[in-house]
């Protein structure tokens, strides 16, 4: 984690963006010597921030590399509560174990998990995920709603919103959710998204949500198995893109949708859902822990689950399944 001086040097370069700031006005602010001043300026420098010193005028962040450490993150974060704690790992099993022992140490919602690199990625339905080093996003957000266990999955959903509305903001491309949970460009897979929960049958504690997105994989990064299935943002719009960029955004958007979520319930967040579905309308086939169901999707209820309607006309609810069209 960021020091607590290099932390309030960070946030007045993203109050003041694209700004010069001088060494008086940073050690004024701060009540540090210049000289201190300059030292933070180096290590920011040396974190791989690109730094424009000018004399006689100040300090101006003119670029920063694809890194996503606590202050590639903060250096520009808009949120007030998201992305505010940030844990930053080169290597980790997985960001949801990160994170799930964090909430046991009573990590504040809002407290991000971020990882280069997941030995052990854990995707839904007991499945791996893979994160390609340094051109992926492997992060898990935690939350500490008062909300029942009965409308949690709707979180899912919630997250998704966020993410594609975040992809949307900075590629420009308008991603498609396939329910409940994948985004999907050009019908391939960009993004992941898995919700654990922490609570008993009455009530939640906390809930993690690991979120893995492609985001500068280019199409040798995948057997020729997945590539058919699988995208990137680079892939699709054919440019990089900075991760702790679209980290910023997903936090910002989340927030906003989360706190309507708990203001308003899940309608509104539904309605947005509904327009970047891809399975509604389609013939899909749903294949549960216990039986698969054909037929067409019709909706999702305002709880978030998944309405199909078969063949004969009878209108099954799905609560967790795969979904293929
Ligand atoms: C899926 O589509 O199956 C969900 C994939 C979720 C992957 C993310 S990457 C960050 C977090 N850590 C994990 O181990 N999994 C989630």
């Amino acid at each position: 984690m960021a020091s607590k001086v290099k932390e309030q040097i960070i946030q007045l370069f993203t109050e003041n963006h694209d700004r010069y700031l001088s060494g008086q006005y940073l050690s004024d602010k701060l009540g540090i010597s210049r000289t201190a001043i300059w030292k933070y300026m180096k290590e920011l420098q040396e974190e791989g921030i690109e730094v424009e010193a000018v004399r006689k005028v100040g300090y101006k962040i003119i670029g920063k590399s694809d890194r996503m450490t606590s202050t590639d993150i903060q250096l520009g974060l808009e949120t007030k509560k998201f992305g505010r704690q940030i844990v930053y790992q080169e290597e980790v099993n997985s960001t949801q174990i990160i994170a799930s022992e964090l909430v046991m140490n009573d990590a504040p919602e809002g407290t991000i998990v971020v990882a280069e690199r997941q030995l052990k990625g854990r995707g839904r339905l007991q499945r791996n995920w893979v994160t390609s080093d340094g051109k992926a996003i492997a992060m898990s957000l935690i939350l500490r709603p008062s909300i029942s266990p009965r409308v949690a999955p709707q979180l899912t959903l919630l997250t998704a919103v966020a993410i594609a509305s975040a992809i949307e903001k900075v590629t420009g491309i308008h991603p498609n959710i396939k329910w409940p949970n994948d985004l999907l460009i050009n019908k391939k897979k960009v993004c992941g998204i898995l919700t654990e929960m922490q609570g008993d049958a009455d009530c939640i504690k906390s809930v993690v949500i690991g979120i893995g997105i492609n985001v500068n994989q280019v199409e040798s990064d995948y057997p020729l198995e997945l590539s058919d299935i699988a995208t990137s943002l680079r892939i699709e719009k054919g440019q990089p893109f900075l991760r702790a960029k679209l980290i910023q955004v997903i936090l910002a958007e989340f927030e906003k949708y989360y706190e309507i979520f708990l203001e308003k319930g899940f309608k509104p967040i539904k309605i947005l859902w509904e327009s970047y579905a891809i399975s509604l309308g389609k013939q899909i086939k749903a294949t549960t822990l216990t039986e698969e169901v054909i037929g067409q999707a019709i909706g999702i209820t305002d709880e978030g689950q998944l309405l199909i309607e078969d063949p004969a006309g009878i209108v099954h609810t799905i609560y967790s399944a795969d979904i293929s069209f």
